[in-house]
């Protein structure tokens, strides 16, 4: 089965074509084509939405146009056999882009749509075989895994029973890993996104310089509250107004490994708890190495029977691959009549 995916949901424009054999096999990525307008956010610190959105106008045609190309599409009529297409949570403007365009598709090459959740992508970028995760039968994710879902707008756990059974455990309260990683990034005057600038510069820094909270890391729950760091690194710049660059090196590694520890701590207590067989690791945030290394780390020790699954860097941020992938291992077809963009879908 070949599908094309779609992705507008926020600041990134993408399309990709992805070959599929069976459930029992990862996809093939045969193309993977993405623009973003993130230059144009940079310069004002965050996204503005309808700017995103009339970007993306811009660009979303060119980007489908230049995937097929790079698929070897040349009849998508005949070779195409559905569009899955993100349909939110995300900027309403910017889902109406892509949802728009896969509708006018649909109907134009009679091809069925295929809804897809933002947040179920982020999962389903460790479905899909690539150069650095050559997946095979077996050595996919084994089910029941624990998916921990670390963007700039979401910070989820959930427990994947199967394909399409995914049960929600808990997520922030407030703000979500990247949005507080983007806002330390801010206090300290750093560059927008701040995530992967904050994890260069804590290479130089010391992670115990500042005893920063670990918000909700003993609450026995699945939820976190990320709020409060940013506010106890405001409170410490506020204290030094002139901070050096081994001040700011020192808080960001101190900041990053607040963030990490919970992140750790709550994804291997589901592990535990559901005693699954896979983690698997989803959003901007697990493009992060410090992440990574120590949940690999404590994986390792304390449940080496379970496998950790982390997607190659430029399929942890927002692409269109993962939201084919996810259209394929969970298909349900849809009309172009049917379908409308949801900004606020959740979890079921
Ligand atoms: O998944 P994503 O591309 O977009 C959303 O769906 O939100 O995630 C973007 C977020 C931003 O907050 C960015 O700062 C963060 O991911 N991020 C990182 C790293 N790379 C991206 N955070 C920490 N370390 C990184 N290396
Ligand atoms: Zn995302």
């Amino acid at each position: 089965m070949i599908i094309l995916g779609i992705e507008s949901s926020c600041d990134e424009t993408a399309a990709a074509v992805i070959e599929t054999t069976s459930l029992q096999d990862p996809v093939i990525l045969r193309a993977s084509v993405l623009s973003t307008s993130m230059g144009l956010h940079a310069q004002t610190g965050g996204i503005i939405p309808e700017q995103a959105a009339r970007e993306q106008i811009k660009c979303i045609l060119p980007v489908i146009d230049q995937t097929l190309q790079q698929a070897k599409i040349t009849n998508p009529e005949k070779e195409i056999d559905a569009i899955a297409i993100t349909y939110g949570p995300g900027l309403i403007g910017s889902l109406l882009v892509g949802v728009e365009t896969a509708k006018t598709l649909s109907y134009l090459w009679k091809k069925p749509l295929i809804p897809v959740n933002h947040l179920y992508g982020h999962l389903y970028a460790n479905w899909i075989a690539t150069v650095n995760q050559p997946l095979t039968p077996n050595t996919m994710p084994i089910f029941p895994a624990i998916g921990l879902i670390v963007s700039g707008g979401h910070t989820d756990l959930v427990l994947i029973k199967d394909h399409g059974q995914l049960e929600w455990l808990g997520g922030t309260r407030d703000d979500a890993a990247g949005e507080a990683f983007d806002k330390i990034g801010r206090v300290l005057n750093l560059p927008y996104p701040a995530g992967p600038v904050i994890e260069t510069v804590a290479k130089d820094g010391n992670a115990k310089a500042f005893a920063f909270p670990r918000p909700m890391i003993g609450s026995g729950d699945f939820d976190f509250s990320f709020s409060g760091l940013k506010t106890a690194v405001l409170r410490e710049v506020q204290k030094n107004p002139t901070l050096t660059e081994q001040t700011i090196n020192d808080i960001c590694a101190s900041a990053q490994q607040a963030i990490i520890d919970v992140l750790v701590k709550k994804t291997l207590k589901a592990a535990e708890q559901y005693n699954v067989k896979s983690i698997v690791l989803g959003g901007g945030v697990a493009a992060n190495q410090t992440l990574v290394t120590l949940l690999k780390q404590k994986t390792n020790d304390q449940r080496p029977e379970t496998k950790l699954f982390v997607p190659t860097k430029s399929l942890c941020t927002d692409n269109a691959a993962m939201i084919a992938s996810a259209g394929f291992y969970n298909y349900t077809e849809t009309s172009w009549q049917e379908l409308t963009a949801d900004p606020e879908l959740y979890f079921d």
